[in-house]
């Protein structure tokens, strides 16, 4: 009876250890191509029709398909411009005002937009975004 419950626990033992590594193992290979996938990953946007199409970190201006992806993170504190107003690009945060090169126009803040080098693919409609760090 005691060798058969020290069997059973030395048992569940082994087998809690070898999950655990096993999690550890597998824990550590996701993150490790998580990280290389979103330091390579290309992100694609659908070329659209609109002058401003808002993308959660992306601006994507099309004026007369003269385009321009930028970042959407005010260069004042970081809020996301998610607003157009009469060729404007609005911060909702404290009120900066980007024309659509990017420039800032009305303060706080002083910066431009970051703009970010892009492919332009006509055949699928389509804008592919290589993020750099900056
Ligand atoms: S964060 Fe945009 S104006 Fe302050």
């Amino acid at each position: 009876m005691t060798l058969k419950r020290f069997s059973r626990r030395k048992f569940l033992q082994l087998l809690a250890t070898g999950i655990g590594v096993s999690l550890v193992y597998f824990w550590d290979k996701m993150m490790e191509n998580a990280l290389l996938v979103a330091s390579r990953k290309k992100i694609v946007f659908p070329l659209t029709r609109k002058i401003v199409s808002f993308y959660r970190d992306y601006l994507v201006i099309n004026q007369n398909h003269n385009i321009k992806v930028l970042s959407s993170h005010c260069t004042h504190l970081g809020c996301i411009i998610n607003k157009e107003e009469n060729g404007k690009l609005i911060c909702p945060c404290h009120g900066s005002e980007f024309d659509l090169k990017g420039n800032a126009v009305k303060g706080p803040a002083y910066k431009p937009l970051h703009s970010y080098p892009f492919k332009e693919d006509n055949n699928d409609r389509r804008i592919i975004v290589q993020p750099t760090s900056s």
